[in-house]
């Protein structure tokens, strides 16, 4: 997988893409992310990337030519499935879009900034609108982030235990089981004495009750038709 982020600042990615699963995905060469500075492509003597808004109003604008230029020169060598940005007005990101995207091999991640992007970079070079939730951030940059986190993870080969993207929570809309580590007893605080029974299929079976019962009682929209715990609803 190939993911190319543009952005105005490309220091803010250092650290998220420089440890854990990243880093190693990265190291073991199964995911190439660059980042360029949208600010390299400006033709401006100041290097400006905003301006004012046509008609008025409050805040700035990303211009449309360095951010077009850059994505022509990328895409002059890469043939991306996907051009994303990063937007508060996208899909809501969730497990099922991650899974559908992890498919695909180069993507190329525009991060707005201001009070947006010259709308017809929007209309003439974005394939798709990714929100990751209904609040506003100062930009498109921790968004790119955690797309790119819950992607890369989707890689075979990037977990070490390849199941263990299968059981996260959301695989199949239903939140992760309570798990537990030593100590047995913490000053009486006890672990569930069917883990410790050392039976896998009454122990499969008590993870599926608890992951259905916090399903509905967390997030009951998730999953109205599953079995519940004790058989299917009469
Ligand atoms: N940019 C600003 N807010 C955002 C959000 N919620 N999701 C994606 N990109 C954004």
């Amino acid at each position: 997988m190939r993911i190319d982020i543009l952005t105005l600042f490309p220091e803010m990615f250092d650290g998220p893409f420089r440890q854990s699963i990243l880093k190693r995905a990265q190291e073991k060469g199964l995911v190439e992310i660059n980042l360029y500075n949208i600010r390299d492509w400006s033709t401006n003597k100041h290097k400006r990337v905003d301006d004012y808004p046509f008609g008025g109003g409050a805040g700035m604008v990303m211009m449309i030519e360095p951010v077009v230029l850059c994505i022509e020169e990328l895409r002059s060598v890469t043939d991306y499935d996907e051009i994303i940005y990063m937007s508060p007005d996208g899909t809501r990101l969730n497990q099922g879009i991650a899974n559908h995207l992890s498919l695909k091999t180069n993507f190329l991640i525009l991060c707005g900034h201001y009070k947006g992007i010259d709308e017809r970079i929007r209309q003439y070079f974005i394939t798709r609108e990714i929100s990751i939730g209904d609040y506003v951030l100062s930009g498109g940059e921790m968004a790119a982030m955690v797309l790119t986190d819950a992607l890369v993870r989707l890689i075979p080969g990037v977990l070490n235990d390849e199941t263990s993207a299968l059981t996260d929570s959301f695989q199949d809309d239903l939140v992760s089981p309570p798990v537990y580590t030593r100590p047995y007893d913490f000053r009486g605080y006890k672990v569930p004495d069917i883990l410790l029974s050392g039976n896998d299929k009454e122990i499969t079976r008590w993870r599926h009750e608890q992951s259905l019962l916090r399903t509905r009682e967390r997030r009951p929209e998730l999953n109205s038709d599953q079995e519940s715990p004790s058989g299917p609803e009469q």
